[in-house]
């Protein structure tokens, strides 16, 4: 038996009242792809899409994430030590990739739970944990979006350089090089993030949500 007792507290304002006064759904737009893929910029024009027509969405994404809730590395050892970035930092192994996308789950569903349309934008490389988050959530909230783009081309674009560290064997683990991406099997829409453009993409991604009541 457990030492710890946590009891779980019913909110005084339920779901579909905060949905109402919102005037869309709670639900998790879940962008996955390699890096450079478009992720977040496709993120950010649909945030603005919704938020032009009223909407109450917001933008999950892995490099601003990475700097607070799931910072890792030098950041949390200079703000914290070095101890507390060993327990709780994150970077870029399989083990912490995968708390990564937990964490992330985990807070895009309580936006979800709070009437807001978490947009979130990481790599998420693992089929696994992408579908523990599905699990997580009541059917139809986790809309799976891979945003595929050629690796060619995310290489050409590069626009942190990454991709040439990578290739110089200066950065190890890279996903697409040599960290494996797995290709989602039953994403809710596929974008082509190598030849539409980011206001094409971001209005496919708002029909979807207009056709399934979302907003
Ligand atoms: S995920 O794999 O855990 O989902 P996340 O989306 O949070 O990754 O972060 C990806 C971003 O971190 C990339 O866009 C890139 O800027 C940076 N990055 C640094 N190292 C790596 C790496 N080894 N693999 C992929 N991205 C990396």
């Amino acid at each position: 038996m457990s030492n710890v007792e946590v009891h779980w507290h019913d909110h005084a304002v339920s779901r579909a009242e905060r949905e109402t006064l919102n005037g869309n759904k709670g639900c998790v737009v879940w962008f996955t792809g390699l890096s450079a893929c478009g992720k977040s910029t496709i993120a950010n024009m649909l945030d603005h899409k919704l938020h032009k027509l009223g909407k109450h969405s917001y933008v999950l994404d892995g490099d601003n994430v990475r700097h607070g809730l799931n910072a890792g590395g030098a950041m949390l050892k200079d703000a914290h030590g070095e101890d507390f970035a060993k327990r709780f930092g994150l970077g870029f192994s399989a083990q912490d990739r995968e708390e990564n996308i937990r964490r992330i789950g985990a807070v895009a569903k309580l936006f979800s739970e709070a009437g807001l349309i978490a947009i979130t934008a990481f790599i998420s490389p693992y089929r696994i944990d992408r579908d523990l988050v599905r699990k997580s959530l009541p059917a139809g909230d986790f809309i799976e979006i891979f945003v595929d783009t050629p690796i060619e081309i995310c290489e050409k674009r590069d626009p942190k350089g990454l991709y040439k560290k990578a290739r110089a064997g200066e950065l190890k683990g890279f996903t697409g090089i040599d960290d494996p991406y797995e290709t989602p099997q039953n994403a809710e829409l596929v974008l082509d993030g190598g030849k539409k453009t980011v206001e094409v993409l971001a209005d496919e991604v708002l029909a979807y949500l207009q056709a399934n009541g979302k907003i």
